[in-house]
């Protein structure tokens, strides 16, 4: 087989075999197939797109291509969850303890976070004594304990995927369906999911700015899953403005305490609500999305849920306590009230912006090598649709140092206003199953 070949087979609008795009997937990875014949290729597949079939392959291919996560010694059907990212998310840290206290086993490997806010694991990490280097064994032991547990992403994990996204970087080539699609899902069946739920963000602050370009993000995702053996589900959610009200890492541990103890903000609560039952479903627990949505409704009620968190806490090292007590979490220094300057109704809170003024406080990563601050960030008071009086606070900003301007000047500068009543934003727009 020749690259060349299969480029041009690809560029006049060919469907490639399996063999071919194994044989690019590996030749490229072990670096075999050059830079420039990979990039002809990416822009041939960029404007000629994939069959179903080539995307399937393409993503069995990439997650072959280094390790594979084997999780068959845990019981039951191993659900994963992926967002395509947004900010303030705090999804997982309530959808672990959540599903798990329905039956579901949430093996979960997560990475640090790039961008508004930490990862997970630096989320958790705002717990004292939390840490995520388990060995495989004890990894394994603890989900078949308490039903999760939360590992650290392994290093050679999909490299065929880590080559092609930086080539795609540069290349512009990022924005094609197929290699998106491909992508997220080799990284979670090469983790090891039996089942995957998606939540695929749509808004400004989001990788696909339009509801259409989502929808067909989450029908690829859905399609390769499910052409490849693992039962996948999907949903559109809103990422105009931040999900729920805090922005940063021990803020958003605490939000995350506060709605499994069933106090959330409604649209948190909401969105773990209806990713949960998905996971309930494709777990196995239950046989319809209304069935499971009573039972993540119950371990909220009765408790289990949060006492699932505590010993999911407890195991990897944390201090439990903070459950109990929020006030042990890393505190911030300095507390800064944002008076709106304005009164009207709130007509937009631009999710990308408020999202860069919690990285300027410190609260995120500008590059790899950046120190995140894990006590700082915003809470914000008011939401699209909320009324808010001139002087009146729309948010808190929590930093470590005394002069926050920078990060008021963006702050400010994300938040409109109309003198006329505003909908809110539907947060869930479909539900792909
Ligand atoms: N996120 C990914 O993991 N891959 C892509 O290609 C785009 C977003
Ligand atoms: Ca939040």
């Amino acid at each position: 087989m020749r690259m060349v070949d299969l480029i041009e087979k690809k560029r006049d609008g060919f469907e490639l075999s399996t063999e071919e795009i194994q044989f690019i997937v590996t030749g490229y990875t072990k670096g075999e197939i050059a830079d420039y014949q990979m990039s002809a290729f990416l822009m041939a597949v960029y404007f000629q797109n994939m069959t179903d079939r080539e995307r399937a392959d393409l993503t069995l291919a990439m997650a072959a291509s280094g390790d594979q996560i084997d999780l068959s010694a845990i019981e039951g059907i191993k659900v994963d969850k992926h967002s395509t990212g947004g900010v303030g998310d705090t999804t997982t840290l309530v959808l672990g303890p959540l599903v798990a206290a329905c039956g579901v086993p949430v093996a979960k490997m997560s990475g640090r976070g790039l961008g508004h806010t930490g990862g997970t694991i630096d989320k958790l990490e705002a717990i004292e004594g939390f840490h995520v280097e388990l060995s495989t064994e004890d990894f394994i032991k603890q989900v078949n304990d308490i039903k999760v547990a939360v590992i650290g992403q392994s290093g050679n994990l999909t490299p065929a995927d880590k080559k092609l996204y930086a080539l795609r970087d540069v290349t512009a080539t990022v924005n094609s369906i197929p290699l998106i699609a491909s992508s997220i899902m080799s990284k979670k069946i090469a983790a090891g999911a039996n089942a995957i739920v998606l939540d695929v963000k749509t808004g400004e602050g989001a990788f696909m700015k339009t509801e259409e370009d989502a929808k067909e993000l989450a029908h690829a995702m859905v399609g390769i899953g499910n052409a490849t053996g693992r039962q996948t589900m999907a949903i559109i959610s809103d990422m105009g403005q931040p999900l729920g009200y805090a922005i940063g890492n021990a803020l958003e541990v605490k939000e995350a305490i506060e709605t499994l103890q069933g106090n959330g903000p409604e649209d948190l609560t909401e969105l773990c609500l209806v990713l949960g039952s998905q996971m309930v479903v494709v777990g196995g627990k239950a046989e319809t999305l209304e069935e499971a949505r009573a039972m993540l409704l119950q371990v909220i009620e009765n408790g289990e849920a949060l006492k699932i968190f505590k010993q999911f806490i407890e195991s990897q090292g944390g201090n439990p306590a903070v459950v109990d007590d929020v006030n042990l979490l890393p505190q911030a220094q300095f507390k800064t009230e944002v008076p709106s300057k304005a009164e009207g109704y709130i007509s937009n809170m631009v999710a990308d912006d408020i999202g860069t003024a919690a990285m300027l406080l410190g609260a995120g990563r500008a590059t790899k090598e950046s120190e995140i601050d894990l006590a700082v960030g915003l809470v914000l008071h008011k939401k699209v649709g909320d009324f808010v009086s001139e002087g009146e606070s729309i948010a808190t900003v929590y930093s470590n140092t005394e002069d926050v301007a920078e990060c008021l000047r963006v702050l400010y500068n994300s938040v409109e206003y109309s003198s006329e009543s505003v909908e809110k934003t539907p947060l869930i727009s479909a539900v792909i199953t």
